[in-house]
């Protein structure tokens, strides 16, 4: 089989994967199904890209020490900086290598083999190591309580994912929120919060925005995993929650004196006056009201 090889190919020392075939047959008998094969069926990838040796890198002196760790490259001996690495050979189309950079799971020490299993995947998306929510619990286990609470978006269910919000390759730094507390927060098209991808009537424009929306972002007034209060809302009652940020407060704002009060007329011991949204309609923004009263 070696021998069958071009000359220049063996000095690479690049042997072909059809030789590790005889001594890693489990790894071999489910390789044909793998997203990596296909180097290896379309024959037109050079060598340094072509099946296992893409990865594990030249095998020949491996091969003819019939083994062994050190002479080829063993991801359970790399550092997880050096496995990035070699993935984003490939891959640094798909993953931006500035935001796989500085996110919080490269900084801890995450790296690919975290989440996939290049030759154990139990599921048939994105090689992962398990079904994408318990991949992520196992890690994050505070936030499987949060999508139990009363509401929520229902990522138990399987109706809404992880990465329908986050990217956990890193995102791109957001507009909204000033850039503060990213989160890998998956960013959409025209870096938009992502949660404008389904909840599409909160995107506008509207002629009259609440800046609340575009610049606090619905985090703001939401709490995205799960909330005891109906709608997500971070208060059990919304009154506590407009008056937060409308306090009179700060040099933000139209006319540079603070997010405004309420109007005189607004009385507060008036029960009535407690259900904002109740005349406010328009919360997320109106076409017709500055004060998004239709
Ligand atoms: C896409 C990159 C990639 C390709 C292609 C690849 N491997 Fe791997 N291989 C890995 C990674 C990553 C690990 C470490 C496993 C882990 O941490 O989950 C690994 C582990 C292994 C192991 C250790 C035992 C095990 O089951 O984990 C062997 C042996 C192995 N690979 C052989 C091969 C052979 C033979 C091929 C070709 C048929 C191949 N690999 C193709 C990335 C790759
Ligand atoms: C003659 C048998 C033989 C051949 C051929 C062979 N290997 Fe291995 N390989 C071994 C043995 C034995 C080990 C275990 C070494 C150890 O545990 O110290 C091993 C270990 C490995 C590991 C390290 C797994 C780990 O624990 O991280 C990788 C990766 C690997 N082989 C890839 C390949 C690739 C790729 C090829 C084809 C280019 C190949 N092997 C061909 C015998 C072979
Ligand atoms: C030699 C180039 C190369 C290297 C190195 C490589 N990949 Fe890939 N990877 C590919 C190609 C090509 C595909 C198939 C893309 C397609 O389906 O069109 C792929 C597919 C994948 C997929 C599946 C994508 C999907 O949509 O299902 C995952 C996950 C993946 N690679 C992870 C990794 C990881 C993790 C590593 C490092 C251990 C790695 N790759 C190293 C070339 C590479
Ligand atoms: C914290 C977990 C995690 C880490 C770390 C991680 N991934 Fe992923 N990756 C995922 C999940 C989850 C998906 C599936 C996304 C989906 O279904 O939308 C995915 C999808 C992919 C895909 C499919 C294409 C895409 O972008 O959706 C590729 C390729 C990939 N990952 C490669 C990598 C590589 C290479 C690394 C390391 C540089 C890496 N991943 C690190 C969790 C991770
Ligand atoms: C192997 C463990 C592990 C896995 C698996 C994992 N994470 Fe993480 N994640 C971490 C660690 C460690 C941090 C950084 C420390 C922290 O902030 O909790 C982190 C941070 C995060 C953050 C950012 C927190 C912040 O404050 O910036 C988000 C969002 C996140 N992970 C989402 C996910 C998603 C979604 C998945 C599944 C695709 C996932 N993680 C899988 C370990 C993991
Ligand atoms: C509907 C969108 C959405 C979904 C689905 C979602 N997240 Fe989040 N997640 C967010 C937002 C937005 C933040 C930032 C919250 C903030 O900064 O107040 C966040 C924050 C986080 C944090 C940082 C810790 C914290 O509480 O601030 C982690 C970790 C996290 N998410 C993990 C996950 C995991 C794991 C899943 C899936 C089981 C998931 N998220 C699903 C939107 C979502
Ligand atoms: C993948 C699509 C998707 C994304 C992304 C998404 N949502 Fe949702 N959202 C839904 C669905 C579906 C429901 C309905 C929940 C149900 O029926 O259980 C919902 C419900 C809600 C509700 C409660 C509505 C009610 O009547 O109780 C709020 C509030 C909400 N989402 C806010 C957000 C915020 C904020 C974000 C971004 C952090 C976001 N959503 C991202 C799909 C999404
Ligand atoms: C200023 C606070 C605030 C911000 C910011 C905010 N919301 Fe809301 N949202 C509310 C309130 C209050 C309700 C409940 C309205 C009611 O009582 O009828 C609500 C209700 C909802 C609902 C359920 C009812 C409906 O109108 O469909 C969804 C979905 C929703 N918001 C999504 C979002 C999204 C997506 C964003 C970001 C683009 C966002 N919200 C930003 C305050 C806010
Ligand atoms: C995160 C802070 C924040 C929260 C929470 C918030 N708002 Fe606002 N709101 C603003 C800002 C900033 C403006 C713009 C003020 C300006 O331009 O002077 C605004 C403007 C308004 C206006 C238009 C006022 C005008 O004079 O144009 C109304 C009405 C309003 N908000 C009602 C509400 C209600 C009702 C709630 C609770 C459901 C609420 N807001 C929650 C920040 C907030
Ligand atoms: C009964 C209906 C109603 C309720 C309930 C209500 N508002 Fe208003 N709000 C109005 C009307 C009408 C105006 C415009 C006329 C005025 O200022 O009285 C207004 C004006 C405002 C303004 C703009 C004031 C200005 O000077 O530009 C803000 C801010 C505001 N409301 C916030 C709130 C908040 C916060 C709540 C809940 C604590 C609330 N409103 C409850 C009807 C209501």
């Amino acid at each position: 089989m070696i021998a069958a090889l071009a000359p220049a190919l063996l000095l690479a020392g690049y042997v072909g994967s059809e030789v590790c075939r005889s001594c890693h047959p489990d790894v071999w008998v489910h390789f044909f199904r793998n997203p990596h094969f296909k180097s290896i069926a379309s024959g037109r990838e050079p060598p340094e890209r072509t099946g296992c040796e893409g990865c594990h890198g030249p095998g020949a002196e491996h091969v003819r020490a019939r083994g062994g760790k050190e002479n080829i490259r063993a991801f359970s001996l790399l550092e997880p900086e050096q496995t990035i690495g070699a993935c984003l050979a490939c891959h640094a189309r798909e993953i931006s290598r500035a935001a796989i950079r500085r996110s919080s799971h490269t900084m801890a020490d995450i790296a690919c083999t975290s989440c996939h299993s290049i030759h154990h995947s139990p599921v048939p998306q994105a090689l992962l190591a398990r079904r994408q929510t318990d991949l992520c619990y196992e890690c994050h286990a505070e936030v499987r309580a949060q999508f139990s609470l009363p509401s929520k978006h229902r990522v138990n269910e399987g109706t809404v994912k992880c990465t329908d919000c986050h990217n956990p390759h890193g995102a791109q730094a957001p507009t909204w929120r000033m850039g503060l507390r990213p989160r890998m927060i998956e960013v959409a098209q025209a870096n938009e919060q992502p949660c404008l991808r389904c909840h599409t009537d909160k995107r506008g424009p509207f002629a009259f925005e609440h800046a609340a929306v575009r610049v606090d972002g619905c985090e703001a007034c939401h709490a995205p995993h799960g909330s005891m209060n109906a709608r997500l809302l971070r208060r059990p009652a919304v009154f506590t929650l407009c008056l937060e940020c409308h306090n009179g407060a700060g040099d933000f704002g139209r006319q540079g004196d603070g997010v405004r009060l309420t109007s005189g007329s607004h009385n507060m011991a008036d029960p009535r006056y407690h259900n904002c949204t109740g005349c406010h309609l328009r919360i997320h923004g109106s076409n017709s009201s500055p004060l998004f009263l239709r």
